[in-house]
């Protein structure tokens, strides 16, 4: 008897250990996810940028400092040579839809942060509590949920001369498109298993727009630069004040990711976050109350090496002004995200301020999840701060 509930113990644990290692689990209580990989044919400008090689620890750490050093400039001062890229570049996506008596008919297409890959919209931890695929699928979104260029399951080309953010934008541009002109669904259909839910979807009559940290950057970016493919946008944990990104890429505590320890084998121009890192950016709030040990094991073990060449180009993403943008968007800030808001952002969104960004959207609004820190889905009061997305939509008929 023992050795049965042993033998079971372990099959549990190897299971568990297998779910949260991929997040392949396509049937969720209120809809059926399907993963695949989508070619995105993309051109943009590119740059090679004056920043430090990181082949190994130590270089990692100068890196963080030359980084954070007050001089170094952030901007178009660091670029050597100005050049374009252009490529097929394979790009892992999950695609997950309601159960269809429950459907809205929105699509919601998230980006992820830096240190993550899509797997932060999704965890497999307490997925109930802290899954925000799972929640959307519960107030009958679809949601795309992708892994950025150079991370997850997505190609990773060169850190310092490819992976850049005019890329990632045109990547975002590209994605949606193709689920605006049904060609995503289609895929979705065409790739195996083959499962009805993903055969008869026409395309989705809206598309909302939803960002973590440089995820929000994009999305931010995105709505300014194309605002007629955006029905609606959601900032979460980005907000562009003097506060934003001052802590400095020292306090993210970073390491090299080394080739022989999967899976953080990456090539140069990577660096990853070690425990500590991961804490001083994404948890906050009062550690008794606003998240557990466990959350915090779960963020560490879900983290992704980040290309330096994406920081170094992140500059093209903040402040695009966005006139085209039509459509209401929403700022959801964690009260005490320390990497935006130096540990506090109530009172500082300014609504007048940006309604200059985006001087036709049709609705701004901000909203304060309290006693959170910068990963919003991984503390403890998570479902209730999905809900405030969920209420900003509904209220704007999306
Ligand atoms: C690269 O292009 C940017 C703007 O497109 C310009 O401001 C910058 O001076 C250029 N840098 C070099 C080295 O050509
Ligand atoms: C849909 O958009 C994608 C991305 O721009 C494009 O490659 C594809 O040809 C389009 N398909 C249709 C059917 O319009
Ligand atoms: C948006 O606002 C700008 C300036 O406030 C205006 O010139 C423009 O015509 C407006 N509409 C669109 C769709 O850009
Ligand atoms: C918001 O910004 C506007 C324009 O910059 C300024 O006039 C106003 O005082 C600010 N409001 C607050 C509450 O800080
Ligand atoms: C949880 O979040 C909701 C929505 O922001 C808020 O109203 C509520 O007070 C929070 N609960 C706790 C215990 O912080």
């Amino acid at each position: 008897m023992a050795s049965v509930l042993l033998a079971l113990g372990l099959l549990l644990l190897l299971h568990r250990r297998t779910s949260a290692s991929s997040i392949d689990f396509s049937q969720r209580d209120h809809g059926i996810c399907k993963q695949f990989e989508i070619p995105v044919c993309a051109t943009a400008a590119s740059a090679i940028y004056d920043i430090p090689t990181v082949t190994n620890d130590i270089e990692a750490a100068a890196w963080a400092i030359w980084d954070a050093t007050r001089d170094t400039p952030h901007s178009v001062q660091s670029i050597i040579k100005n050049t374009t890229v252009s490529g097929t570049f394979n790009i892992h996506v999950q695609l997950c839809v309601p159960k269809t008596s429950e459907q809205k008919d929105v699509l919601q297409i998230a980006t992820h942060g830096v240190h993550y890959d899509s797997r932060y919209w999704d965890s497999a931890y307490e997925a109930e509590e802290h899954s925000y695929v799972n929640a959307a699928l519960r107030a009958g979104y679809a949601i795309l949920t992708y892994d950025r260029l150079g991370v997850g399951q997505s190609d990773k080309p060169d850190a310092y001369t490819v992976v850049q953010a005019p890329l990632e934008l045109e990547i975002l541009r590209q994605l949606t498109l193709m689920a605006r002109n049904g060609s995503m669904y289609d895929l979705a259909a065409a790739s195996g298993p083959i499962d009805t839910a993903f055969q008869q979807l026409g395309k989705p009559s809206k598309v909302v727009h939803l960002g973590h940290s440089f995820g929000s950057f994009l999305t931010s970016a995105f709505i300014a630069n194309y605002g007629p493919l955006s029905d609606g946008a959601i900032i979460t944990s980005y907000l562009l004040t003097e506060y934003l990104a001052n802590a400095g890429s020292t306090s993210w505590a970073v390491e090299y990711p080394s080739m022989s320890c999967p899976p953080y084998d990456r090539p140069s121009g990577y660096v990853v976050c070690s425990k500590v890192g991961i804490q001083n950016i994404f948890f906050g709030g009062d550690p008794a109350t606003a998240y557990t040990p466990a959350l915090l094991d779960y963020g560490n073990a879900i983290k992704q090496p980040v290309p330096v060449g994406e920081l170094a180009s992140a500059f093209w993403l903040l402040g695009n002004y966005g006139p085209s943008f039509t459509s209401p968007v929403q700022y959801l800030l964690p009260e005490n995200d320390f990497y935006v808001c130096r540990g506090d952002c109530k009172g500082l969104a300014n609504v007048t301020t940006l309604a200059q960004t985006y001087p036709n959207a049709t609705a701004i609004e901000v909203a304060i999840q309290p006693n959170t820190g910068h990963a919003l889905p991984l503390h403890n009061n998570a479902t209730a701060g999905f809900q405030l997305i969920f209420d900003f939509l509904g209220r704007h008929g999306l």
